[in-house]
């Protein structure tokens, strides 16, 4: 058996143990607070490995576009009123994005987990990016991307870790894959250790006062979790997302200090249970195509993934942080 197996299993085990926990006191639902920061750490900082990572992405291209947005965009929307769409709310979040991280009209922007390329489109079509490059785990993301070639585009199938540009880059942006970033089980001091090498590579590759623009999904602080809430975060941490821990909030920002400034913070559960939701409206309404493509245990799982998780951004037991940080003057 593999380490990567073994820890799999292991992981299967403590997640059986967990859901049989005893009553903790009041204020927890009967759940154990610490509920998801109770497991021996990880040997590794290492994120989610790329195996993990095309389990979810690499389920099919089709797949995704039949409940995405046109540009395929597979992260939180930015609403901006009732009547919004998803595709103009997702539009809107890049812009948002963009401008915070002062990368409109620049030469060479980095995108730490492009997926389907929709910030890198937006980026080069309307903001006057000449370069933009992207990097993402996913060879299903990149063979897409590779489909519709532009010069002023660089895709690559690379983990950050091992990214070396030759020059620096005006602004970095990260959308929806800083939740990747540390293994699950791993320890805070062993998630702010992993989350602060991913700091302070983007640091070296920017410029004093260049920014970094990140939007990322962090734990809430409602700590009563009812039993279904506990089985929908376990199944999606083994059967949807393996590998990968969500942040909270304060080990993002302690991983950051010394390296940047904090421009702006803010958190936008709403935004993020909202798009969960349309995006399964329209996969439950196109099921049977759905099911066509990848079959219909897939089909369920992702129904209960997606309306497990736009409950747990109601109930706050889950947030949605975008932050903007600064490289300090040398
Ligand atoms: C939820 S998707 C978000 C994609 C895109 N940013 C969006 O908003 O549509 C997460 C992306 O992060 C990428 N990713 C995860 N871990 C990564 C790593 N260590 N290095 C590079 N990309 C990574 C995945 O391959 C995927 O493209």
């Amino acid at each position: 058996m593999s380490e990567r197996e073994g820890s799999q299993r292991d992981r299967a085990a403590t997640t059986a143990g967990r859901l049989a926990a005893p009553r903790e006191g009041a204020g927890t639902g009967g759940v154990p607070a610490s509920l998801l920061e109770e497991r021996a750490p990880a040997a590794t900082y290492q994120g989610a490995s790329a195996a993990a990572i095309q389990h979810h992405y690499d389920l099919g291209n089709d797949f995704y576009s039949l409940w995405l947005d046109p540009e395929l965009v597979y992260s939180c929307a930015l609403y901006a009123g009732p009547d919004d769409t998803l595709a103009a709310a997702q539009h809107r979040k890049h812009d948002y994005l963009i401008t915070a991280a002062k990368a409109a009209g620049s030469d060479r922007v980095l995108d730490v987990g492009c997926g389907w390329g929709g910030l890198l489109r937006r980026l080069v079509h309307r903001h006057g990016v000449r370069h933009a490059v992207g990097l993402t785990l996913s060879q299903a993301q990149a063979d897409f991307l590779a489909r519709q070639p532009d010069e002023r585009l660089d895709v690559r199938v690379q983990n950050w870790i091992e990214h070396q540009p030759q020059e620096p880059y005006d602004a970095i942006i990260s959308i929806g894959a800083f939740e990747h970033f540390a293994d699950f089980g791993l320890r805070r001091d062993g998630k702010v250790a992993a989350y602060r090498e991913f700091f302070a590579r983007c640091r070296d590759w920017l410029p004093p006062g260049g920014r970094l623009a990140l939007q990322s999904i962090v734990k809430g602080n409602n700590t009563r979790l009812s039993k279904k809430t506990v089985r929908d975060l376990l199944f999606m941490a083994d059967v949807i997302f393996p590998e990968s821990e969500t942040p909270w909030p304060s080990e993002a920002l302690e991983a950051s200090e010394r390296l940047f400034d904090v421009v702006s913070v803010r958190n936008d559960p709403d935004h993020y249970a909202r798009t969960c939701r349309q995006w399964r409206d329209t996969l439950l309404a196109r099921r049977e195509q759905a099911e066509a493509l990848v079959g219909t245990q897939a089909v369920a799982d992702y129904d209960r993934y997606l309306g497990g998780v736009a409950d747990a951004f109601d109930r706050r037991h889950l947030g949605l942080m975008r932050i903007v940080f600064e490289r300090p003057p040398a």
